[in-house]
């Protein structure tokens, strides 16, 4: 929960209007799902009913245990398995005799596509595990991937899988430092990167900020660099760094049996931005995570082989991880993956590619649809759409206006709208509608999923009457929940598990700190996070992150980052700077403090504005209101001042945000 508190009433404020849909009867006639049944039959069976999503994978060793609580909140399930995901996505589809089917489908920024088959995938996830293990990757070893949308990511994730050592990608937009410290972080003694990657028609020079990063980090590193802008780009290559196309032809037909991981063994890792300053190593298994990937895209996404399937995420975070890679190829479907932006080099560039390859399912963040709402139908309709089947949208809220523009313009009013909240730490959907079964309220996500046990509390863990905002919470454990934060058992249990358990009682509910309000049908509308932390266009930020970056910055005293609304991106990072002495609030420094925050986290966090004031509003015991700030970011009326140490200061503020 955010330091100055949020109140009911302004969490009421975050809500949207109501209107229902049911789901078109061509869609519920073909779903994966469509019994109703299935939330009552997953209730009397649980924890057995996530067998369910256990047998959509192929196991070594049968599991023993479905859910083991002995020690919660480190929760373990499907113990007793083991398993391996590459062959889970690879494989096993290969053996059914699927080889020549496509796995990824990739369409590059200037336009060059790539096929890959499952057989392909297979002979280059070979190759390249048997790379890793010559350059000395072991078992749990951490290896980092540094990298772009390019289909060099997937392989290396799932050579990383083949061979049993956990993979953490770190987002290719974030920095040089960020790098460094999630690098540090993991004592990950391997990177794989590119040379570079295009950005409307530049090319972007990542092997560079990749050196910088390295230069940071204190251990011994053993580099490789994939080449995606073959001779526009000469990068660096340093003694001992290795390229990625020499080692698979060094590894050419190789094979590598896939490692029986434990159902419990580490698939990966993410790092994700919490309230305080650094970032959280989430830690996901095999066997749970994939279970449960596999299950929400089979239920939720519902996907077949068949089915040319399209989440627009960035491999780089947790949506891609799940509904690009892992779920999709579990599946055994096509799954397309695009390196570039939507308005490149026209704003209808999405549904060219829909129309191209005849996409049935498109997942998608509210921001990108915000953002074609503002450009107009027009680029949609130039485009033959009528092969989706299916649409989804995840990271944020979405406003029912922007859900309805996707339901009508993209979807032709015969596609159901899956609003889909989860998070990094979730591993997969968790709220939403089941798009064979249930109506859609847009701006609502849905009831929990079968099997998830969500409710709406207040503050002091009473259940809110509908329509009432107050916290969202989770009382049941699931398979893809994240295990602990790496190496740091105590901040897991610290961060999640103290506001609404009761240890004594070996009560645990997970606390995700989204603001929520749940409807008479038991839908739950997310409102937005309740902590420090900044959701810009689905990503989160955490603004302890982006202060530290700021007052790292020569000239700075003191800075406030707060969250202020934005028409595309959601939110937008506002920052409110107090200057050291000597020092002016001038363009120069604003300049300095913008590129503070690209080095420090990378171009994502850009402030939207730079507000330099000679004090920050602050509470009597000393913490910055910052709902008081946000409240000035936004031009709405300002909350009480009553507790204010220094309540002059405000209007001061507020005189200065959108003009200075
Ligand atoms: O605040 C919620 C918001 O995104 C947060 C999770 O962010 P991250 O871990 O980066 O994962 C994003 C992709 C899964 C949540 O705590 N969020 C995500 N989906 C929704 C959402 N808010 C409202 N509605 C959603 N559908």
């Amino acid at each position: 929960m955010s330091e100055d508190g949020e109140s009911a009433g302004e969490l009421e404020a975050r809500l949207p209007d109501g209107e229902t849909f049911e789901p078109p009867a061509s869609f519920v006639e073909q779903a994966n799902v469509s019994d109703e049944g299935i939330y009552e039959a997953f209730e009397e069976d649980w924890p057995a009913c996530w067998e369910r999503a256990a047998d959509l994978l192929d196991w070594d060793d049968d599991y023993d245990t479905v859910l083991n609580d002995s020690d919660a909140p480190f929760y373990e399930w499907f113990t007793g398995g083991s398993l391996n995901a590459s062959y889970n996505c690879v494989d096993r589809h290969v053996e059914a005799g699927r080889g020549d089917e496509a796995a990824i489908e990739w369409v590059g920024e200037l336009g060059e596509t790539r096929t890959y088959t499952y057989d392909d995938l297979h002979r280059e996830v070979n190759e390249f595990a048997a790379a890793l293990r010559e350059l000395g990757v072991a078992e749990d070893d951490v290896v980092t991937l540094y990298m772009p949308m390019i289909p060099e990511l997937p392989v290396a994730m799932l050579a990383c899988a083949r061979i049993g050592a956990p993979h953490s990608v770190v987002f290719a937009g974030f920095s040089a430092d960020a790098l460094a410290t999630r690098m540090e972080s993991a004592d990950s003694e391997y990177l794989v990167t590119c040379d570079g990657y295009y950005r409307r028609g530049d090319v972007l020079p990542h092997k560079e900020k990749a050196d910088e990063g390295l230069a940071s980090v204190g251990h011994d590193v053993t580099t490789i660099v994939a080449d995606r802008t073959g001779e526009e780009y000469d990068h660096p290559m340093a003694d001992g760094e290795h390229d990625f196309d020499e080692l698979l032809a060094a590894h050419e037909g190789a094979t590598v049996e896939p490692v029986q991981r434990d159902a419990e063994d580490m698939l990966f890792l993410m790092y994700t931005s919490g309230t305080t300053g650094k970032p959280k190593g989430v830690k996901h298994t095999t066997g749970g995570y994939l279970s449960y990937v596999s299950w929400t895209a089979h239920a939720v996404l519902d996907i077949k082989p068949e089915d040319t399937y399209w989440c627009s995420a960035d491999i780089g975070w947790i949506t891609g991880h799940s509904y690009i890679v892992y779920g999709p190829l579990a599946l055994g479907t096509t799954s397309v993956m695009y390196e570039g932006t939507p308005d490149y080099p026209e704003k209808d560039r999405l549904w060219e590619i829909v129309e191209d390859y005849d996409v049935t399912q498109l997942y998608t963040a509210p921001t990108a649809i915000r953002a074609f709402m503002k450009w107009g139908a027009e680029y949609p309709n130039r485009h033959d759409l009528s092969s989706l089947r299916l649409l989804g949208t995840v990271g944020e809220p979405i406003n029912p206006r922007a859900w309805k523009w996707y339901y009508k313009h993209i979807g032709d009013e015969s596609c159901p709208v899956v609003d889909t909240w989860w998070q990094t730490e979730t591993g997969g959907m968790m709220i939403t509608t089941l798009p064979g079964v249930g109506e859609m309220k847009p701006g609502s996500a849905g009831p929990p999923l079968p099997g998830i046990s969500a409710n709406v509390l207040d503050q002091s863990g009473d259940p809110v009457d509908p329509g009432e905002a107050g916290y969202l919470t989770v009382d049941k454990p699931w398979p893809g929940m994240l295990r602990t934060l790496y190496r740091n058992d105590e901040r897991f249990v610290e961060e999640y598990w103290r506001e609404y358990s009761d240890p004594e009682d070996d009560e645990w509910v997970y606390f995700p700190e989204d603001g929520a309000k749940l409807d008479e049908d038991g839908y739950i509308t997310v409102l937005g996070r309740v902590d420090d932390v900044i959701n810009v266009s689905g990503h989160r930020l955490g603004t302890m992150e982006l202060e530290s970056a700021i007052v790292g910055v020569e000239g700075v005293a003191e800075a406030a980052v707060v969250g202020g609304d934005h028409d595309i991106k959601g939110e937008a990072v506002y920052a409110y700077v107090i200057t050291e002495d000597g020092h002016e609030g001038d363009e120069a420094l604003r300049e300095r403090i913008v590129t503070g925050v690209e080095d420090a986290i990378g171009p994502i966090a850009r402030p939207e504005d730079v507000i330099f004031t000679p004090e920050l509003p602050k509470t009597r015991s000393g913490k910055i209101m910052r709902r008081l700030l946000e409240d000035i970011a936004n031009g709405d009326e300002l909350g009480n001042t009553n507790t204010l140490r220094n309540p002059e200061i405000v209007d001061d503020i507020a005189g200065k945000v959108g003009g200075d």
